[in-house]
């Protein structure tokens, strides 16, 4: 079988500098030129990007027992969070994800606005001062912070309060570090003490203070919560009988707090930054919120009745969609669309290349949430926001519900625009983010 379309060894060696400095850039300009599946044409390396939903299907649902998380992407996040639910892969995974899944249904779904609401309200409080001084805030890490404050009490039942600008902190120091070694393959290893590596380990044992905290006050309180915390401390190991350990408790709960708020923040701020560039929109999602509810706080069972709204953070998660790229190794050999893919190749999603598939979405550089509005006939896999198959996003609804209610509450009581003429570039670390944060004048809704 012939392996699939892509660059000479020469042509992606002239390539490199840019897949380095614009990586975004780099994949949709690859896929335009060679297909919907490329091998990269490295050496000694396979590596094949996927860019057709049906492709797509295969890797994360049909044939998903072939692919494992083991590539460089999930190896280097799991310095971090260990063998947690997103960078574990097997029985151990299958084990942990049936054992936090009771966590994420419905009815706790539902029960997030009484979380999200007066966590909106606590973060306009803050903001007041500068809404009187008419000082610009940044509304990254604002939503940072929020983000995870409500993991915090919504899976942990804890108030994270005053250390979650700090331990955001942490987190994207983390996360900084990782991305900044896949770039540099040549790095110093962990143990050298340069500036980077020194930065990383006190991110972390900053890390590992909080949710060694976090396991040891719920044991203090002595509580029946069914949240996740309280799912995974009660769970015993069907083999040995034997509870998680410290460890394993400490590699889920930093897992979910950092998958559960950096993108969920992230989210939100490219929904802000969409809102304040297209006027019509907001003043539409506005009305929207202003008619359904007037001065009243928004509840879970109201979003079914705000479709436009949800279209706007669904619209916002196509353009910008957080987790930009989706990795997995194949075990055995494979063949993609009538391509060889050989065992141990290295295969790439991204969300953020399919979600500008010019076959599958019309215009798809304009912000329009029509789109998602009276909602088309679309391949199940055109659009993976929250990946697909049995590895898609366990937080998927809990996000889409969180993001619904921080959008309507905010919109009640302010607007916000851009501070400067010119909109931050975007960055793609482990997520897309605003290079410098995302400055925004808050003036209060008429
Ligand atoms: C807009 C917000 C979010 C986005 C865009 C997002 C995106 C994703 C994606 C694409 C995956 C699949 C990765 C893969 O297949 O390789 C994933 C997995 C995961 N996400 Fe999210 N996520 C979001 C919010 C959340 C939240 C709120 C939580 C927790 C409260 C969470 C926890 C997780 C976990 C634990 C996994 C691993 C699941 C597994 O492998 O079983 N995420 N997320």
């Amino acid at each position: 079988m012939p392996k699939a379309p892509g660059p000479t060894p020469r042509e992606i060696l002239a390539l490199l500098p840019q897949a380095q400095a614009d990586t975004l850039g780099f994949l949709l300009a690859l896929t335009a030129r060679w297909g919907d599946v490329v091998d990269l044409g490295i050496p000694l390396r396979s590596v094949v990007v996927v860019n057709a939903p049906a492709a797509i299907q295969h890797v994360l649902r049909d044939n998903h027992k072939n692919y494992t998380k083991r590539t460089l992407q999930y190896d280097a996040l799991a310095t971090i969070t260990g063998r947690g639910l997103l960078t574990s892969d097997g029985e151990h995974w299958h084990r942990r994800r049936r054992m936090q899944q009771p966590a994420f249904a419905r009815p706790r779904i539902e029960a997030l606005d009484r979380i999200v609401v007066p966590a909106v309200d606590a973060m306009l409080e803050r903001w007041a001062p500068s809404i009187e001084r008419g000082a610009a805030l940044d509304v990254d890490a604002e939503m940072m912070r929020l983000a995870l404050e409500v993991v915090g009490h919504a899976l942990f039942g804890i108030d994270l309060g005053r250390d979650a600008p700090a331990l955001t902190r942490a987190v994207m120091d983390t996360l900084d570090s990782i991305v900044h070694r896949a770039r540099h393959p040549f790095s110093a290893p962990r143990w050298v003490p340069t500036a980077d590596n020194r930065r990383f380990a006190r991110a972390l044992a900053a890390l590992d203070d909080a949710t060694y905290a976090i396991i040891a006050e719920r044991r203090r309180a002595a509580s029946d919560e069914r949240d996740v915390l309280g799912l995974l401390l009660a769970a015993k190991d069907p083999d040995d009988g034997r509870p998680l350990s410290d460890r394993d408790l400490r590699d889920e709960i930093l897992t979910l707090l950092i998958a559960g708020h950096e993108t969920v923040a992230s989210a939100l701020t490219w929904t802000w930054l969409l809102l304040a560039r297209h006027p019509e929109a907001y003043a539409r999602m506005a009305d929207e919120v202003g008619d359904l509810l007037g001065g009243r706080a928004p509840t879970a069972a109201d979003l079914s009745a705000l479709g436009y709204l949800r279209g706007v953070f669904a619209e916002s998660l196509r353009l910008y969609p957080p987790a930009w790229v989706i990795s997995r190794r194949a075990l055995e050999a494979d063949a993609i669309e009538g391509h060889a893919v050989p065992a141990g190749a290295l295969v790439v999603i991204s969300p953020y290349v399919i979600h500008r598939h010019p076959a599958l979405w019309s215009d798809p550089e304009r912000f329009h949430p029509e789109r998602f509005v009276a909602e088309p006939a679309r391949h199940r896999f055109s659009y993976i926001p929250f990946g697909g198959g049995p590895r898609i996003c366990i937080g998927n609804e809990f996000a889409l519900t969180e993001a619904a209610l921080i959008l309507a509450r905010v919109t009640q009581r302010c607007r916000l625009s851009l501070a400067s003429a010119e909109p931050p570039a975007v960055e793609a670390l482990v997520t897309l983010r605003p290079q410098g944060g995302l400055p925004m004048q808050i003036t209060l809704a008429k």
